[in-house]
């Protein structure tokens, strides 16, 4: 089936991952210019909004056919964080994004979750620049953005399809295209506060 939704989506968000990738503060982690101080402040940021966003998330997509619950990643960051010194009690007092847009229907919900099942592609080459940097193995301290050694390629493939095949059959293509651009600017706005 040709992806031309997906690469319609794709291109909505370039301008918005470009900014995340050169000049955010995710950019110094493949540069190995991030101490582990840092990396940690990123992780707590990004924790703060995932968190957020997975509800959202999890209340619009539950119908919509796809096994969410295998794709949720806080946990990932859970462990990534207690296993670079924060507790179970410290993780409760994460400052958590305020900021989200407006997620009212399936499409939305699913234009949001994009962004973190694109994300997992990215995720690979920052947790290769982390394990070289900072010494991490067995999949602690880069849970996260290694999807804690899930088939990142064959998830991306099977979400890809469903998406293509969703838009095709249900419509929506519009507001996931919004969703998916409102959530970058959000997540690029919080992790740079
Ligand atoms: C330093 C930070 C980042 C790096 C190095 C990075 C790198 C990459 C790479 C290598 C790809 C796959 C190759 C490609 O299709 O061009 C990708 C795709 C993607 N990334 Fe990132 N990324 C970063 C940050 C982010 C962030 C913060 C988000 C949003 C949560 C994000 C969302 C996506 C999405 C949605 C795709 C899939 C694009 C598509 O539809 O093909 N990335 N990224």
């Amino acid at each position: 089936m040709p992806s031309q939704f997906m690469q319609r989506l794709r291109e909505s968000i370039m301008p918005l991952h470009d900014e995340a990738e050169k000049s955010g503060p995710l950019s110094a982690i493949p540069e190995k210019l991030v101490t582990l101080q840092e990396y940690r402040r990123i992780l707590e940021r990004l924790y703060g909004f995932v968190f957020v966003a997975e509800n959202i998330i999890q209340s619009q997509v539950q119908h919509s056919g796809l096994d969410y619950k295998a794709r949720i990643r806080v946990d990932h960051l859970v462990k990534d964080l207690i296993f670079l010194g924060n507790t179970r009690e410290s993780l409760i007092k994460i400052p958590v994004c305020q900021g989200m847009p407006v997620i009212r229907n399936t499409p939305q919900g699913l234009g949001l979750l994009y962004l973190f099942e694109g994300s997992r592609l990215g995720g690979l080459v920052l947790s290769k620049a982390l394990k070289e940097h900072f010494g991490f193995r067995g999949y602690h301290g880069y849970a996260y953005f290694a999807s804690n050694g899930m088939e990142v390629a064959t998830m991306w493939a099977y979400f890809k399809d469903f998406m293509e095949n969703y838009v095709q059959t249900q419509g929506g293509g519009d507001d996931i295209i919004i969703a998916a651009k409102k959530g970058f600017v959000s997540l690029n706005m919080w992790l740079a506060g």
